[in-house]
């Protein structure tokens, strides 16, 4: 899917999800506010938010902070069969490169990513985002 289809209803609520997580931002260094969605291959939605840190290295990102929930919650075995990004600042939003690599170890190659762009969303399939990754098995 490009930018000019409309996003699934499903990836939209995913979207939503993931605004409503980043009300709970703790981003007083940046002011930016983002909020992730994953849902799961068991059928549960996990949601995170930034949490930054004086030191600001230490910073962690949206994406990441729900992935450790879901991991946390469920246990090792979790799959992540989509994912959305959005913030409250109106800007554009992909999922940082750190985030991706995170995220490689537990989203299927074809999750869709949604994410905020100029102008609207756009959604692309994990593997795209991040072709490539690290990965020792392979
Ligand atoms: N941030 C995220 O939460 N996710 C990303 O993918 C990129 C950046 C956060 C980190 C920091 O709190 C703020 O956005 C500004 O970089």
């Amino acid at each position: 899917m490009n930018d000019q289809d409309a996003p699934d209803p499903a990836l939209e609520e995913l979207l939503k999800e993931a605004r409503q997580a980043a009300q709970h931002s703790y981003s007083p260094y940046s002011g930016f506010r983002v909020g992730a969605a994953l849902r799961l291959t068991n059928g549960e939605t996990v949601t995170g938010t930034n949490v930054e840190n004086v030191s600001y290295s230490l910073t962690l990102c949206a994406e990441r902070a729900a992935l450790v929930q879901a991991v946390s919650r469920f246990g090792p075995a979790i799959r992540i069969e989509a994912a959305a990004v959005a913030n409250l600042n109106n800007a554009a939003s992909p999922p940082c490169g750190a985030c991706r690599q995170v995220l490689a170890e537990f989203i299927l190659p074809d999750a869709p990513v949604i994410f905020p762009v100029a102008g609207g969303v756009r959604v692309m399939p994990f593997s795209e985002l991040l072709p490539l990754a690290f990965d020792m098995k392979k």
